[in-house]
């Protein structure tokens, strides 16, 4: 080394700026992620990990200190636990999400810290601190010993894939520095992690308020001889061994400036590459080899994990945005289902069935989630029944896919097997998965063409399908409406059927009730017949209350374009209250009826129906006849 890097990093300062930023540049970054609870200590030992390695600005500082006076929980000494908690004032203004993250460094290594809410009810902000996280401390008070948030905080950190886990007992200063309440500890929690694949695990007994083990051994605890945690935290290995991994990289966007130049942008997850490598693009499986790896500074010999580059290929070969290039030799595996953990982050249940985006990588499809195989109770880890995921819940479930995706098993490759649900219609992330494999059954099922096609069948029928979905409130008229605009249709030679809500739930979707779970299943069946009578070549009438926009959109996809369309009968509430041709909406104000649609159960009007029947304007005959001519003129 240097002599001017033995130097203390202020005198280097002074002496050589240059030669300061070189090396703190070249250090290396550990990422890691605090669990525990502000009973355990967390705050005091992230601001101990601040104040210690000189990181915390001589201005706040100054303000610890008096403040420190002022609250003086600590007797004169430094409340470091007042530091931190200073800095969460930042974390309340971000609505997003309640992780905050602070960076500081030693001489040897550059360290950002996630510091995450360890309630119960914060399962998801631990999830989004955890999932770059290389290490983790799992805090201990040493007067309590392992708690049901200890359980916790582990079962998170073994089901993110942390493998780099500390074991912090903290607060060994309020029982006298002792062995054995160390050891009693260490083997309680062994035989607890061992249950959850956490084999490997570093112990450090400590007192984070009085400086004990964290930076320099403890003169107090001399019968342990492990590292102190900092430097446990300096000597971590970093990311592994994601270089050695198979090279995969997610095209993030086709770099195309003019007709001359082709380049595929991204970062490498994982592996190395070099000009001349063969290489495989997914989902498509076509190959070709690497011509150069381009980058702002110029062309390099080689690119590896955690490098953003550009890669030009000796083919012309079709590659768009969210594929994978992969190494020809070690391509990953394409799928379309899948058995995946998910952790739930949405005030709004999970829903089996009902459509959502899903983003692995670079890419973007849409996913619908089985109902779950069970969810975990993170405190007991036992296994429960589940038919939906509430918020905070993780539970483990099959997910399908619109299309096949080029994925690798979370356990293998973060990146390529972590992924995130999304809302179709506000956007908001609701949950993160992890996959575990894909089921075989998507690998077995092939579509099977037959000769006679959708063309051959509309041919025969005299015209094409179409689905003509009826929406509205119970006792709207949709059903009055559909009836009579079939018999206008067939008298006129078209082939019909129409599908009605309470005839349907006779037969096929007799098993389901009126939760919003069992509506959002009624409605996909109901899509999924109703494309394959137009497949058929039906003129098909859909009749059902349909109350949310997720599946009705579903619905209107799973037919082409033009195919569908979207009859709002739109009729108020009290009209259909007033009207109670069943009885319903009575038994329904008497309480008698539960998950009444419009009383206690909500109806999402369409935004843009193709048409719109007015009911308290228009007579059912007018309506039909109406919807009549909008398909005759289109
Ligand atoms: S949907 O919401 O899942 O689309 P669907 O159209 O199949 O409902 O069934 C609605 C019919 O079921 C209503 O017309 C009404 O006759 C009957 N029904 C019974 N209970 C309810 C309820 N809780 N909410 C709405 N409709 C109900």
């Amino acid at each position: 080394m240097a002599p001017q890097f033995e130097m203390k990093v202020s005198d280097l300062i002074a002496e050589d700026i240059e030669a300061y930023l070189h090396q703190h540049q070249h250090k290396s970054l550990l990422r890691f992620l605090t669990c525990g609870s502000v009973d355990d200590g967390k705050s005091t030992l992230i601001g101990r990990l601040l104040y210690d390695s000189k990181m915390i600005f001589e201005d706040q500082l100054a303000a610890l200190e008096a403040d420190s006076k002022k609250v003086g929980t600590q007797g004169g000494d430094i409340d470091f636990a007042l530091l931190v908690d200073g800095l969460s004032a930042e974390r309340e203004q971000g609505i997003t999400i309640d992780v905050a993250y602070r960076f500081f460094s030693t001489d040897k290594r550059k360290f950002i810290v996630a510091d995450t809410p360890g309630h119960e009810q914060y399962t998801r902000n631990m999830v989004t601190g955890a999932s770059t996280a290389d290490a983790a401390i799992i805090l201990i008070d040493a007067r309590k010993g392992v708690l049901t948030q200890t359980r916790r905080h582990s079962y998170l950190v073994s089901l993110l894939g942390i493998r780099h886990v500390v074991l912090a007992i903290n607060k060994m200063d309020l029982v006298e520095f002792s062995q054995a309440r160390f050891d009693e500890i260490l083997a309680d929690y062994r035989a607890f992690a061992a249950q959850i694949g956490i084999t490997e695990f570093t112990a450090i007994p400590m007192s984070a308020l009085k400086g004990e083990n964290i930076t320099e051994p403890s003169s107090k605890m001399s019968w342990y001889d492990g590292p102190p945690l900092l430097r446990w935290l300096e000597e971590a290995p970093v990311e592994d061994d994601l270089q050695a991994r198979p090279f995969r990289m997610p095209v993030q966007w086709v770099n195309r400036p003019d007709l001359d130049f082709r380049g595929f942008s991204g970062l490498v997850a994982s592996g190395v590459i070099r000009p001349g490598d063969r290489i495989k693009a997914l989902p498509s499986g076509r190959e070709s080899t690497v011509a150069r790896i381009v980058t702002k500074g110029g062309d390099l010999p080689e690119a590896v994990a955690g490098l953003s580059v550009t890669l030009t290929l000796n083919d012309e070969i079709d590659i768009s945005r969210g594929d994978v290039i992969a190494l020809a030799s070690q391509p990953p595996e394409v799928a379309d289902q899948f058995e995946t953990t998910i952790v739930w982050f949405d005030d709004e249940p999970l829903l089996p069935g009902r459509p959502y985006l899903m983003k692995l990588g670079a890419r973007t499809v849409t996913a619908q989630v089985a109902e779950p195989k069970y969810k975990v109770n993170v405190n007991t880890l036992e296994k429960l029944a589940a038919t939906r995921l509430e918020l905070n819940e993780i539970g483990v479930c099959n997910l399908s896919l619109s299309a096949p995706i080029a994925f690798d098993p979370y356990v293998d490759n973060k990146d390529l097997g972590g992924f995130i649900l999304i809302d179709r219609l506000s956007n908001r992330t609701i949950g993160a998965g992890m996959l575990h494999f894909a089921l075989r059954r998507s690998q077995n099922i092939h579509w099977q063409a037959m000769d006679v096609d959708k063309a051959a069948r509309a041919s025969a029928m005299g015209h094409k399908g179409r689905v003509i979905w009826f929406t509205g409130l119970s006792g709207s008229g949709k059903s009055t409406i559909a009836n009579l605009l079939e018999k206008r249709l067939h008298a006129e030679g078209r082939h019909t059927y129409v599908l009605d809500g309470d005839n349907v739930r006779h037969g096929l979707n007799r098993d389901l009730g009126f939760t919003d779970a069992d509506r959002v299943e009624n409605i996909r069946r109901v899509a999924e017949v109703s494309r394959l009578m137009v497949d058929a070549g039906l003129i098909v009438l859909v009749s059902f209350i349909s109350p949310f926009r997720a599946e009705r959109q579903l619905a209107r996809e799973r037919v082409e374009a033009g195919e569908f369309v979207e009859v709002f009968v739109d009729t108020p509430l009290a009209e259909a209250e007033k009207r109670d041709v069943k009885g319903l909406y009575a038994k329904a104000r008497a309480g008698e009826l539960k998950n009444f649609t419009g009383i206690d159960s909500p109806y999402e009007a369409p935004e843009s129906p193709e048409i719109r029947i007015d009911t308290t304007a228009m007579t059912p005959e007018d309506a039909a006849e109406m919807i009549y001519g909008w398909l005759d003129a289109n």
